[in-house]
């Protein structure tokens, strides 16, 4: 175990611990907005930013990324890193002035308007950069559909498809995990309807051979009988009509 010091605690954790969790678990409060423990941690939005001392010299962290060692000092909430978080977020609501979930986070560290000037990209939507959505899908879903590409100003989420090509299979992942909003999902009847910070696509839904209702994007059913290996005539009623059988 090694043994670390938050705010004037002292903790033990697994070696393999990052600062972040041992401070979550210990019910700590740090802002994030790229973690979570579905994928591996990036480093991207750098509001978890914490202030660590090793051998007498301090210096700020990510604290999603910063791996444990003895005897580290943390401080999570000192005057540098308040200063420092509300830039970030200053920065990050000049990008996405629309988006509730980081006027929130904003308003939360006292910051209601940015000193920074609007972004281009703030005029079409509320995409961080995080990357979460495009992790999620390669890593979770195995699907990598989606990709940041570009770089500078043009960095941006690219659009799965627009061809049969695609390796999408519309199973919604990338808005579930957005912590923005920037990605939406919409269940119309026959259309499941997703909307990526630069574009839309709608997806056909498989319809219950019982009750006639549409209960999942058919792109995704497919991938569910290929790699289970379980027959299509499984999928072919919806899971509430599964239950009566
Ligand atoms: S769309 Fe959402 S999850 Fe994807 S990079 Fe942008 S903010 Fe992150
Ligand atoms: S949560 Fe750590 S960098 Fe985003």
């Amino acid at each position: 175990m090694v043994k670390i010091n938050i705010n004037g605690r002292d903790f033990e954790a697994e070696p393999c611990q990052t600062v972040l969790s041992v401070a979550q678990s210990a019910g700590i409060d740090i802002p994030t907005l790229c973690h979570t423990e579905a994928v591996a941690d990036y480093g991207a939005c750098r509001i978890c930013l914490v202030e660590v001392e090793r051998r007498g010299r301090k210096r700020l962290v990510t604290s999603c990324l910063y791996p444990v060692e003895e005897g580290i000092k943390v401080t999570t909430d000192s005057e540098r890193v308040k200063k420092v978080r509300k830039t970030i977020i200053e920065l990050l609501l000049a990008r996405c002035p629309d988006s509730q979930a980081i006027r929130e986070m904003a308003e939360n560290m006292g910051v209601t308007e940015s000193r920074f000037a609007l972004e281009e990209k703030a005029e079409t939507g509320s995409c961080i950069l995080c990357g979460l959505c495009t992790r999620v899908c390669s890593e979770v879903v195995g699907a990598s559909a989606i990709s940041l590409v570009n770089r500078g100003t043009a960095r941006e989420v690219a659009l799965p498809f627009y061809d049969e090509a695609s390796s999408c299979i519309a199973c919604g992942s990338c808005a579930y995990i957005c912590p923005t909003g920037a990605i939406s999902l919409v269940d119309a009847g026959s259309k499941r309807i997703i909307s990526w910070p630069n574009g839309t696509v709608d997806f056909q839904m498989k319809q219950c051979t019982r009750c006639g209702s549409h209960y999942a994007p058919v792109r995704q059913v497919e991938y569910m009988i290929e790699s289970s290996g379980l027959s299509p005539t499984e999928f072919e009623l919806c899971p509430d009509c599964r239950k009566l059988d």
